[in-house]
């Protein structure tokens, strides 16, 4: 099988990793893809929000299979203009996209459904919208109905707090995602995520994780797009998972087909766990970026299997095989992060580092120059280690950090702490 994937992040290096390893994989090409994917597949260089160049680069190379990484071009469409095109496609319709390009969508969804999710309200009115907060009180959570990278959510610990959320956003902060706010009841528990595939009517559960939002050691600072995850979660228990499985996801799922928009892909359900009940917090219809990393680990090879029966429909007839298993992701990031921060410095010690189905440091933000590898982006490396339990994991992920020479990185120390 010739196969696309498209972003170029760790999660599309884990993606790659796993799926390389499958002998159905002949070509593997990756666009745009980062250096340490060039180590492993073939990078091209593609406009990935453009529907028509990334369909006429599928064709022009005998695409079989099409693995879209991130939400920004699932949003865009570009799904929709491969099938249309007659190619085999990982992940979901514009339409079935829209559980994470809006939360109001989501939020009907739940309701129409019955999934357990917290109490809410939309307003595209600022004056509106603060009389709703000062009726329900604080803690409350205001979210900006759009794509937002992340940021479009405040946790409000005061009602005027929340009302100058409602200024930020309406003030266009997060330009037309913010053109409508969603206000939710505040909900507290411990977080973790959910991972499930379904082909639009069948439902497989290929892991859970926890992820590590918080730039800071002990969960402070500002948020980032993860700075460090591990699978399983062990506050998702089996019986939780079931609990999940038949309120959360498999409603959602027959809902989605039942408006017309099956969802197709993989379902990443941000969940809040209090008191043996889960509640949505979010979908996301990618995986997440860093849990994808340790969730690759944990399913190697077989990773290309599931995701092929999930694009042609028949989740039905493939099951996951399990280790017993823990795998842990810890990212470098550039000093600054996730403010303004440098790029170019180089990274050193990599290529003396162990890589093998234990270790792996997964690539985000670097580039190749002059047979160096340099950091590019924000999030940089994601030293991912496995082993048979979480301790050894985590004894790997981090002796991994500690080969890794690039004094304007850093990284958190206490990623697994809450399970540890
Ligand atoms: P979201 O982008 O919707 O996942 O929100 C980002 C983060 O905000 C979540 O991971 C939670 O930590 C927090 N959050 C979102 N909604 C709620 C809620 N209703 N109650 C408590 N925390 C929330
Ligand atoms: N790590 C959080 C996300 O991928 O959304």
């Amino acid at each position: 099988m010739n196969i696309l994937i498209l972003g170029s992040g760790g999660r599309e290096h884990a993606l790659a990793w796993a799926i390389r390893q499958n002998p159905k994989c002949d070509r593997l090409i990756v666009a745009p893809g980062n250096a340490g994917i060039g180590d492993i597949a073939e990078c091209a260089s593609l406009d990935i929000m453009s529907r028509s160049a990334v369909t006429e680069f599928a064709q022009e190379n005998a695409v079989d299979l099409v693995v879209i990484g991130p939400e920004a071009p699932l949003a865009a469409g570009v799904s929709d203009a491969l099938r249309a095109a007659g190619l085999l496609v990982f992940g979901p319709s514009q339409a079935a996209a829209q559980l994470e390009a809006s939360k109001a969508f989501t939020k009907e969804v739940c309701d129409a459904c019955n999934a357990p999710t917290a109490a809410w309200a939309r307003f595209s009115d600022a004056v509106a919208a603060k009389e709703y907060i000062d009726r329900q009180g604080a803690p409350i959570v205001v979210k900006a109905d759009g794509l937002a990278a992340g940021k479009g959510v405040v946790v409000a610990e005061t009602t005027r707090q929340a009302h100058e959320a409602i200024d930020m956003i309406f003030d266009g902060a997060f330009g037309d995602a913010g053109a409508e706010v969603v206000i939710e009841e505040f909900m507290a528990g411990e977080e973790a995520s959910f991972f499930v595939l379904s082909d639009g009517v069948n439902c497989l559960p290929v892991g859970t994780a926890q992820d590590h939002k918080r730039v800071g050691e002990g969960d402070t600072g500002p948020n980032t797009g993860g700075m460090g995850a591990y699978s399983p979660a062990p506050v998702l228990t089996q019986a939780l998972q079931d609990q999940v499985m038949e309120r959360i996801i498999r409603p959602t799922v027959a809902e989605m087909a039942a408006r017309g928009i099956p969802f197709q892909g993989v379902l990443y359900a941000g969940l809040m766990i209090a008191e043996g009940h889960a509640r949505l917090v979010e979908y996301n219809v990618r995986f997440g970026d860093p849990e994808c990393q340790p969730m690759m680990m944990r399913l190697g090879a077989q990773a290309l299997d599931l995701i092929h029966a999930c694009a042609e429909g028949r989740l039905d007839q493939v099951v996951v095989n399990w280790a017993d298993d823990h795998a842990m992701s810890v990212v470098m990031a550039a000093k600054g992060y996730p403010g303004a921060y440098d790029k170019g410095s180089e990274i050193g010690g990599l290529d003396v580092l162990p890589e093998d189905s234990f270790h792996m440091v997964f690539h985000a933000g670097t580039g190749e120059k002059d047979g160096k590898i340099v950091a590019t982006g924000g999030r940089v490396l994601a030293a991912t280690g496995r082993g048979a339990t979480l301790a050894e994991a985590h004894q790997r992920a981090y002796a991994l950090i500690d080969g890794i020479d690039w004094p304007e990185g850093f990284c958190r120390r206490d990623i697994g702490w809450r399970a540890l």
